[in-house]
């Protein structure tokens, strides 16, 4: 067993020469080259060339020539994320696990021992992973991106909701930018293409009353599913953007995307408040100005959804022409 000193050595090591094949991708680079710039021994070299494929790294060992990256693996970690993302603070600092029961216990287990402002779990693959209203979130392995960001605003609990709707914008517009594909959201924080969703976001508090200790945003974006990756009852109402799109989706470049996204939304939101994040979820909304059926636990009512308020409630105009406000619950757009 490794000590952690010798481990975070070992990774920093990996770290440096990854970034150097990457650098001089396609050139080979000597072992001579690689032992003198990072002064290691050419054993030590072979060691960390074989830890780098263990992770799904491809890398070509040229007699006389050296070494060079010919495959970057399709996976979320740290170092990949990290390469060429240009935000402050958020995903700054990354938890990567290969599996875990869910993000967000993950994040507000370090939450609770300190985690800082824009600290990001993600993983592989959720065993356990959770949906809104108690319900359970299909996340397989390799197939989305399943991520936590704990954040500190220093804003009163009742508005915490108001960054759920931030992330939605967010991601919608994240996914726009990478993918060109547009989402539309759903109320109250669902993303959907051509009709299925695509996209969650649970969030969760810890509060006293005038104050937020911290709250974590766990997102799942389902990325690369084919159809036949979701079990039969969700093939009704889950996608993936590949089954929407027709191609597979670099879930790196999706998380910088979002992570970057998400922080300039933030940004705007605490600087100017939250009526430029309203108007642009209200612009992406397909569940507004229109007919709707919203079922909550102890009732149901149809109507037409009018308008959002700053809580994020859902204003539904009833037919007898009385205004219902709703809190919770979930839209059917579907009203045969
Ligand atoms: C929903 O639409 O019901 C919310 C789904 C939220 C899923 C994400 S995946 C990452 C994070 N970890 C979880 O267990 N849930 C959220």
């Amino acid at each position: 067993m490794l000590s952690g000193k010798i481990m975070s050595e070992v990774k920093l090591l990996n770290d440096a020469i990854l970034r150097l094949l990457k650098e001089r991708r396609p050139e080979h680079v000597s072992g001579e080259e690689i032992c003198k710039s990072l002064n290691v021994t050419r054993t030590a070299i072979w060691k960390h060339m074989q830890a780098l494929r263990e992770n799904g790294y491809e890398i070509e060992a040229r007699p006389r020539a050296g070494y060079t990256l010919t495959g970057i693996p399709d996976r979320l970690y740290p170092g990949e994320i990290l390469d060429g993302l240009s935000t402050r603070f958020l995903g700054r600092k990354i938890y990567y696990r290969d599996s875990v029961s869910t993000t967000n216990e993950t994040a507000k287990e370090l939450a609770r021992k300190g985690a800082g402002e824009g600290a990001l779990v993600v993983a592989e693959e959720q065993t356990g992973g959770k949906g809104r209203l108690g319900r359970r979130w299909f996340a397989p392995k390799y197939k989305g991106i399943w991520f936590s960001l704990v954040l500190r605003p220093p804003v009163l609990p009742p508005e915490a909701n108001q960054v759920t709707m931030l992330a939605a914008v967010a991601v919608a517009s994240a996914i726009k930018k990478e993918t060109g594909i547009t989402a539309g959201i759903k109320w109250p924080n669902d993303l959907l293409v051509g009709g299925k969703k695509i996209c969650g976001i649970l969030t969760e508090l810890s509060a006293e009353m005038e104050r937020i200790n911290y709250m974590v945003v766990g997102i799942g974006i389902n990325v690369n599913q084919d159809e036949t990756d979701f079990p039969e009852d969700l093939r009704e109402s889950a996608a993936s953007l590949k089954t929407e799109s027709g191609r597979k989706i670099a879930r790196v470049r999706l998380i910088q995307a979002a992570l970057t996204e998400f922080e300039r939304w933030y940004g705007i939101w605490l600087e100017k408040g939250f009526t430029p994040v309203l108007d642009s979820w209200k612009e992406m909304s397909i569940s507004l100005n229109r007919p709707v059926r919203i079922h909550t636990p102890n009732k149901s009512w149809e109507g037409w959804a009018e308008d959002i308020d700053r809580d994020g409630a859902l204003l539904l105009r009833l037919p007898g022409g009385e205004l219902q406000r709703v809190i919770s619950g979930e839209v059917s757009l579907r009203l045969t």
